[in-house]
């Protein structure tokens, strides 16, 4: 039922941990389930120089933040913030569809890091909260 590559991302999660000094840190929760995610972003210069991911999620919530945080490192936080989980399910080679909500979190979870990085900086979060799935006017940043 699961691709090789979600069971290898899954078995051998990448960027698992935190960062001690990130400059945005996005908390984030699934409703679907309950699980939640964090995620650690270091950014110099708008570029995302490392991630991290902490999870109390499944396997599929597991899966697709490994991929997620090894796919922005080295990106700009504005091509970051144009992540998809869809993207990060195809780079994964697929997710059962009942198993789609579960990337929510790892985008989620990085454009909320994103907006907290913009916060940090006193910048507008707007262009964190023009991209959909993504609520500005509570903290659970997920409407569908
Ligand atoms: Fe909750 Fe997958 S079942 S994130």
């Amino acid at each position: 039922m699961y691709s090789e590559k979600v069971m290898d991302h899954f078995t051998n999660p990448r960027n698992v941990g935190e960062i001690a000094d990130a400059d945005g840190i996005g908390n984030v929760g699934n409703p679907k389930c309950g699980d939640i995610m964090k995620i650690y972003l270091k950014i110099e210069n708008d570029v995302i120089v490392d991630a991290k991911f902490k999870t109390f999620g499944c396997g599929a919530a597991v899966a697709t933040s490994s991929m997620a945080t090894e796919l922005v490192k080295g990106k700009t936080v504005e091509e970051a913030l144009k992540l998809t989980n869809q993207a990060v399910a195809e780079a994964l080679d697929g997710l059962p569809p009942v198993k789609m909500h579960c990337s929510n979190l790892a985008e989620e979870g990085i454009k909320a890091a994103i907006a907290d990085y913009y916060e940090k900086q006193g910048r507008s979060t707007d262009e964190v909260f023009k991209f959909s799935g993504f609520c500005s006017s509570c903290d659970c940043h997920h409407h569908e």
